[in-house]
């Protein structure tokens, strides 16, 4: 059993040791605020802060964290209480989709707590690691900016977003927004994408006995299963 602090209260998991932080934290503890976009340590969707410091849950074995701190965007805030970034972050127009907007928050935090004046430098230094693909990264700054004012307890002018008008940015940037990922509904299939390793390589064919022989594999679908395809042969 690994036992750890999960957003200021005791959590515990049965889960193997090597299982990835993001797995036990959105399949096991339901806390699908922590996003995973690409799964190999590149996005930085699934940050958290372990101990203060900012980790990729994708990349942390659950038992890494034995004993540790844990925050999520969850334990940061809610729509009723959001942390000055989540607010910041709502009112400003930095939230689109939404789907980077949990793991920037926390490396935004974890950048305010070391270092609550950070320069325009510094934060497209301590940011870069997070991608967005939609807002763009100025709103992004600027949100960050207003937080750190707030925080400083200074003075900000007007919001461009009134913020009881912005219910959806605060719920994506509270981690609360529902995306199709963190939909879980009985007898539910998963589906894997799997694409070939070797960039231009001609496929010859595709041979699934061994994936379908694995538990829980109930079905292989490849382009032979797609009765109209301009693209597949
Ligand atoms: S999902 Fe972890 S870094 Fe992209
Ligand atoms: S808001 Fe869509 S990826 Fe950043």
């Amino acid at each position: 059993m690994i036992e750890l602090t999960l957003n200021g209260g005791p959590a515990r998991t049965a889960a193997e040791p090597e299982t990835p932080l993001v797995t036990v934290l959105r399949d096991e503890l339901k806390l699908t605020g922590t996003k995973v976009g690409c799964d190999d340590g590149r996005c930085g969707s699934c940050m958290v802060l372990v101990n203060g410091r900012v980790a990729r849950a994708c990349q942390t074995p659950v038992g890494k964290v034995r004993g540790a701190t844990v925050l999520t965007i969850e334990g940061l805030g809610s729509p009723e209480r959001p942390h000055p970034l989540q607010q910041a972050f709502a009112e400003t127009g930095a939230v689109q989709c939404g789907f980077c907007i949990p793991g920037m928050i926390m490396t935004a935090k974890a950048m305010l707590d070391a270092n609550p004046r950070p320069s325009r430098e510094q934060m497209v230094k301590a940011l870069g690691a997070n991608y967005c693909r939609c807002a763009g990264f100025s709103s992004i700054f600027q949100a960050v900016e207003r937080a750190g004012a707030l925080l400083r307890g200074e003075a900000v002018p007007p919001p461009p977003l009134p913020l009881g008008d912005c219910w959806e940015e605060m719920a994506k940037a509270t981690g609360t927004a529902r995306y199709g990922a963190d939909l879980v509904r009985e007898g539910m299939l998963h589906l894997k994408v799997v694409r070939s390793p070797h960039a231009h390589a001609r496929l010859l064919g595709v041979d699934a006995a061994e994936a379908l022989a694995l538990p829980g594999v109930e079905a292989v679908l490849t382009a032979k299963d797609v009765p109209f395809n301009h693209h597949g042969r």
